[in-house]
């Protein structure tokens, strides 16, 4: 009975790695060789040193300026519908036009059917386009080996109050089962 036992668990392990292997696909493989040309002297710069907390308002266009972010997510519209997430993380200007903001967030889930997970965010988002899309990259728990991309347009914005709301719309594969 006990080596039966044994057999069938194994025969189900195998089943399921097979499937989220297949599943995987075939493995493609790129190798490239690049030059980064970065200029950190006071001519034409393309790097510089990240200045302190800003005591003004704060400047998105400006290269350079880092941002760190513990956003309240929610599942609703309204402003201050009970949290589901925070948003963790933080972005920086990173076109020297600042056309481009280089984010690096984690949505850590705090309530509802998500509780205990994240995704990681990370990528160059066109923070000046109505739409902007970034990769998600990982994630852990519920989201392991997440891959897929997440949408953010900004719906509401107060100026007087410098307060937004904006909407995120995330699509992931992920390998439920090997939770
Ligand atoms: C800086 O950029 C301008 C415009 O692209 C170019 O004409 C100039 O030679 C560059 N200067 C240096 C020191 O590389
Ligand atoms: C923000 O920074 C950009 C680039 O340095 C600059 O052109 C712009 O005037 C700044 N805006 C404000 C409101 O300071
Ligand atoms: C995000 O999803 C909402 C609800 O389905 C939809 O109305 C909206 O157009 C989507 N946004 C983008 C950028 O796809």
């Amino acid at each position: 009975m006990a080596s039966n036992k044994i057999t069938l668990s194994l025969l189900l392990f195998l089943a399921i790695f097979t499937y989220a292997k297949a599943k995987r696909g075939p493995l493609k493989e790129t190798t490239m060789t690049v030059y980064f040309q970065d200029y950190s002297g006071d001519r034409n710069t393309t790097v510089i040193e990240v200045p302190g907390p800003s005591t003004g308002p704060l400047n998105f266009s400006r290269f350079g300026a880092m941002f760190v972010t513990d956003d309240p997510i929610t599942g609703e519209f309204g402003e201050g519908s009970a949290p589901i997430a925070r948003g963790r993380g933080m972005y920086v200007t990173s076109a020297l036009d600042g056309s481009h903001t280089h984010v690096t967030l984690s949505v850590v889930f705090i309530d509802g059917e998500h509780k205990g997970s994240t995704l990681e965010i990370q990528g160059s988002s066109a923070q000046l386009e109505p739409v902007r899309e970034v990769a998600v990259v990982g994630g852990t728990r519920k989201f392991r080996l997440a891959r897929g991309y997440a949408t953010f347009e900004t719906l509401y914005y107060d100026p007087a109050r410098k307060f937004a709301i904006i909407q995120s719309n995330i699509t992931v594969f992920h390998y439920y089962k090997y939770c």
